[in-house]
């Protein structure tokens, strides 16, 4: 929701541009981090969500962890002051270069997703005289029930180790003399909304964490990795039930003393934080449809070309009161370039400024220069 005093402040803005509303985002994370606390649970933020330098600050000084995803990500979660004993590693195709750099960092975990993975990091450690900590992130097959784009935890995915892999799994576990097992890691995909569905993701990871002790392993830590959805449709209502989320993982994993629960929470934290604002470029009205141009694309906010994904728009100029329907475009060469089609607007003209809303996560991270575009820049609510 935006006051008249933010509406005024971007009349004379140059746009578009990302803002970030820092109250909400401070209020957001105290929240998940006081609901984390009454369980003993530890989170780390998945920096792909977003890496804005104000943003990590925040994130870092709530004393979460850091979940990355590609060196350039562990190299910025150091750079961000983040504790390298938070900071974990996953991805299904990490780079020799990538792995050496962990290594070096002595990073507290890499997430492997392959046999073959254990084997080059096994080999990789040795090199150096080191012994890496790795926790397997297995594939459960458990449906997360999201857009399958954006599902990660099925047998058809090319994320973690299939069950059937474990076996050999264990086995090079305990050939490898510079490999230290701490514990497993899943993630079945993310913009969960449906929250059963983490039941049935617990249930897997009480039977895998069993398999592995059962094989002499010590299962320090369960990773559950992160997903949890937020409501594009009403942005805001901002704070996702993080009460609600962590206590069905209290309630249905069987956690033994001395085990950790972690966790990789990327859009919940920080997705209702900001929104992308722009000004209307030109007013179509055709036969069929009437459109609004924007100044800002989908190389500003990837998600609907990318997903069909709902971002709620909001003309801050005039009112609420809607009178047409337009599709909502911006200036890239592509028909797929378009924010949402047919919604319903107060009628629009040049100038009038427009917000899309739910933008914090996966927004201005997955930015492109396509059309060669210029960089937009951010606005804090606290500037
Ligand atoms: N952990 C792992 C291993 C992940 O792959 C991801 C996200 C997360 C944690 C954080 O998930 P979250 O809590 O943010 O759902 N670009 C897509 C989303 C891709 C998610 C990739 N992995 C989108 O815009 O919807």
């Amino acid at each position: 929701m935006f006051s008249d005093k933010d509406i005024s402040r971007f009349a004379n803005l140059e746009t578009p541009f990302y803002y970030y509303d820092l109250s909400l985002l401070q209020n957001t994370l105290k929240t998940c981090a006081d609901a984390a606390k009454l369980y003993n649970f530890h989170v780390h933020y998945a920096m792909k969500a977003n890496f804005n330098p104000v943003v990590l600050q925040k994130i870092k000084a709530t004393g979460f962890g850091a979940d990355c995803v590609s060196g350039g990500e562990v190299s910025k979660a150091l750079e961000s002051g983040f504790d390298k004993n938070q900071i974990v590693f996953a991805g299904v195709g990490k780079s020799d270069k990538e792995i050496n750099l962990a290594l070096d960092e002595d990073i507290f975990c890499f997430n492997v997703e392959s046999v073959q993975e254990l084997e080059v990091i096994n080999e990789l450690a040795a090199k150096k005289g080191k012994k890496a900590k790795v926790a397997i992130r297995i594939n459960p097959n458990v449906d997360a029930h999201t857009h399958h784009n954006i599902t990660t935890g099925l047998d058809e995915n090319k994320f973690g180790v299939n069950s059937w892999d474990l076996p050999q799994c264990a086995e090079t576990l305990k050939a490898s003399a510079n490999l230290e097992f701490i514990g497993i890691h899943f993630h079945i995909g993310s913009q969960i909304t449906n929250l059963d569905v983490y039941k049935n993701l617990c249930v897997r990871v009480n039977e895998f964490g069993l398999w592995f002790e059962e094989r002499g392993f010590t299962v320090k830590v369960l990773n559950v990795g992160g997903g949890l959805g937020i409501d594009y449709h009403n942005p805001d209502q901002q704070v996702p039930d993080f009460g609600n989320y962590f206590k069905i993982f209290s309630d249905f994993l069987e956690i033994r003393a001395g085990q950790e629960v972690h966790f990789e929470l990327g859009r919940a934290l920080v997705g209702q934080s900001a929104s992308l604002i722009s000004r209307v470029l030109y007013v179509k009205n055709g036969k069929k449809k009437n459109f609004v141009v924007l100044d800002a694309g989908m190389t500003e906010l990837m998600r609907p070309a990318l997903y069909q994904a709902y971002h709620k728009i909001e003309n801050l100029s005039r009112g609420k009161q809607v009178a047409l329907k337009y599709d909502i475009v911006g200036p890239i060469c592509e028909s797929t370039d378009c924010f949402g089609k047919e919604v319903e607007q107060p009628e629009t003209f040049r100038g009038d400024l427009y917000a899309i809303r739910s933008a914090g996560a996966y927004g201005e991270v997955m930015a492109s220069k396509y059309n060669l575009r210029d960089e937009i820049r951010s606005v804090y609510s606290e500037d």
